[in-house]
């Protein structure tokens, strides 16, 4: 939609430099240190102002850190929302004061989209089918049953309902797939190792497989497991999302089987767009980002490419 249709009346000056308010969810993982660094340098490169703001994992801060850039009459709001609902009051109130809004990262599941002008990330329901097809073919032959524990990312958050999501609807062709127990692990490496071992005394051996909705949470989960006497990616088959440095290492080490890819580099993307917004070009309403799969077997070879 171009933005003189949907926010007719605002006018961006083509001589000051463009301001942009961008509130991000927190520091939970290693992907989001990676996110806020390719954010603030694409703005510097792009000689565009940033303010930015850390929601520290709560809606509520991310509300007031938007209300804040309203009344500071920035020229475009980016943010990553921690969680999918609750946002139509504040983007009302951003769109009535003509501010263009873009997503980054995470959906919102608004109603009306025109609430904001484009939602540049990750498929994460693909994301999670990707982990879910790795694991069918590994698993072939193998009668079963096979008993799954899940790690699930920020309760309410899109990658968390759609990794969930995407992983079970492959996982469904074969009964012999069991996720035998699920929780959230909030996207963090102390919590992932904390309810790994909860799951570790409720069911012990009995688990196979740990799908992790990102490499911290599998990254403090290979702690407890080791705590536990057993072997990472042995005794249990390990899959996490994020293809971070630290899961690259974990995978070198022979102690994580897979990562399927989430790129965190949107700045330089995020920066063009704001640009063509400002252009007053029409932008498309969503841009997914190009992802692989990692298995341990290439991450030696793909370790020295990696940019995050
Ligand atoms: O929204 C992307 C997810 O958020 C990443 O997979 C996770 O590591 C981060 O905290």
């Amino acid at each position: 939609a171009s933005l003189a249709a949907l926010l007719p009346g605002r006018a961006l000056s083509a001589d000051k430099p463009l301001v942009l308010g961008f509130s991000q969810v927190g520091a939970e993982s290693e992907w989001r240190t990676a996110n806020t660094e390719s954010i603030k340098s694409a703005a510097k490169d792009a000689g565009i102002t940033l303010k930015f703001s850390d929601a520290q994992q709560k809606q509520e801060n991310q509300i007031k850190a938007i209300r804040a850039f309203i009344a500071q009459k920035v020229d475009v709001i980016a943010f990553s929302p921690v969680v999918e609902s609750g946002w139509e009051t504040v983007l009302r109130e951003a769109k009535a004061a003509k501010i263009p809004v873009v997503l980054t990262d995470r959906a919102v599941n608004a109603k009306d989209d025109s609430l904001y002008v484009t939602f540049i990330g990750s498929d994460f329901t693909e994301e999670g089918r990707k982990a879910g097809r790795w694991l069918v073919d590994k698993m072939k032959g193998n009668a079963g049953p096979i008993n799954i524990v899940e790690l699930q990312g920020t309760v309410g958050s899109a990658p968390a309902i759609d990794r969930k999501k995407g992983f079970e609807e492959i996982i469904a062709a074969d009964p012999k797939f069991k996720i035998i127990r699920s929780q959230t692990g909030d996207f963090t490496r102390a919590k992932g190792k904390e309810v790994m071992e909860a799951f570790l005394k409720a069911e012990g051996k009995k688990i196979n497989v740990l799908y992790a909705h990102n490499d911290d949470m599998a990254i403090g989960a290979i702690q407890a497991i080791e705590e536990a006497g057993m072997k990472p990616a042995q005794d249990i088959t390990i899959i996490s999302i994020d293809g971070v440095k630290g899961a690259f290492e974990a995978m070198i080490a022979g102690k994580l089987n897979v990562s399927v890819e989430c790129s965190p580099l949107l700045g330089p993307q995020l920066m063009a767009i704001i640009k063509d917004i400002k252009a007053g070009k029409s932008v498309p309403k969503r841009i997914v980002t190009e992802e692989g799969i990692f298995p341990m077997e290439v991450a030696a070879k793909e370790f020295p490419k990696r940019k995050y």
